[in-house]
């Protein structure tokens, strides 16, 4: 059985105007199971974008190889069943609307794949229901907010019943509710389709979210591990360029500051709220 995505010594090295080179990917080993829900966390310039575009054959090896569902991206003869397999939704939502009406701007991507007019505006539908923008169906995509128009992005996508989705810094330019739909309609698909999903993100509340957390840092997988085993390791992510979250945070300057000793692993609020409670009760009992 292939996986869904597995990346082997993978290099991609982009040649400027003046014929200099510079290697983004430099050597990733990276397997990804089918329905996993995997972040990718790295600072910028550190190979995500260029990684996701890989999943996709948007950019070939320069070196290694990379299989999606089994299927060499540098076979030019798979290049749509890879695309039909493993969609992408992009950062900026206005940069995706192609079309003037909602509807058709969800059913571009099976239109290209000459799915059946008829079949189209079901799997269009049945969409737009899945990211609660079904009401919208003849709106124009342009007057809707940032948050709706990436959940157009994302119907459209799923119009194609990709067995993959990544999404590269999707929520972005979102404002906080505009990102709660696009994390909740996330775990929906996970876990309601059993779609793998791909989230590149620089949030680090969303990649806790994930099953697991990938990190690059120019161009080298430098951590791989589930978000716990991950966020705990609050110095190294700082030399990496990134935070732990909020909630890690606190008790780390609490720690400091108090020379306390509570456990550092809360990756949730609410997890925050039990180490803290747990902490307070035992000083109490000194
Ligand atoms: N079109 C390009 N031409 C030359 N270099 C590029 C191009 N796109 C990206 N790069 C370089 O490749 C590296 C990785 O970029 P990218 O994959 O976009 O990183 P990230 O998404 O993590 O910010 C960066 O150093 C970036 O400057
Ligand atoms: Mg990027």
């Amino acid at each position: 059985m292939s996986d869904m995505i597995h990346a082997e010594n993978l290099t991609f090295r982009y040649t400027d105007f003046s014929r200099a080179t510079h290697l983004a990917l430099d050597g990733v080993n990276l397997t990804i199971p089918y329905g996993q829900f995997t972040a990718i966390l790295g600072r910028n310039g550190s190979g995500k974008s260029t990684f996701a575009r890989m999943c996709n054959a948007i950019n070939l090896p320069s070196g290694g190889r990379i299989w999606v569902d089994g299927m060499d991206t540098m076979d030019e003869e798979q290049l749509w069943d890879i695309r039909r397999a493993c969609s992408m939704v992009f950062q900026n939502p206005d940069n995706q609307i192609v079309a003037t009406v909602v509807e058709e701007d969800a059913a571009f991507g099976p239109e290209n794949m000459g799915v059946e007019p008829k079949e189209i505006r079901s799997r269009v539908y049945q969409a737009l229901k899945m990211v609660g923008m079904y009401d919208y169906h003849l709106h124009a995509p342009h007057l809707l907010s940032g948050g709706q128009k990436q959940r157009v992005a994302i119907a459209g996508v799923l119009a194609m019943k990709p067995k993959c989705i990544v999404l590269d810094e999707p929520t972005a330019m979102l404002d906080p509710q505009g990102r709660a739909d696009i994390m909740r309609i996330l775990h929906e698909l996970h876990e309601k389709q059993h779609i793998t999903i791909i989230l590149i993100t620089h949030h680090m509340d969303e990649a806790v979210q994930a099953q697991r957390v990938a990190v690059l840092d120019g161009g080298h997988l430098v951590m791989d591990g589930t978000p716990r085993e991950i966020f705990t390791q609050t110095k190294r992510l700082r030399a990496l360029g990134l935070e732990a979250p909020q909630s890690i945070e606190l008790l780390e300057r609490i720690n400091q500051t108090a020379g306390e000793q509570i456990p550092m692993d809360a990756l949730t609020v609410t997890e925050c709220a039990d180490r803290l409670e747990a902490w307070l009760k035992g000083g109490a009992q000194k």
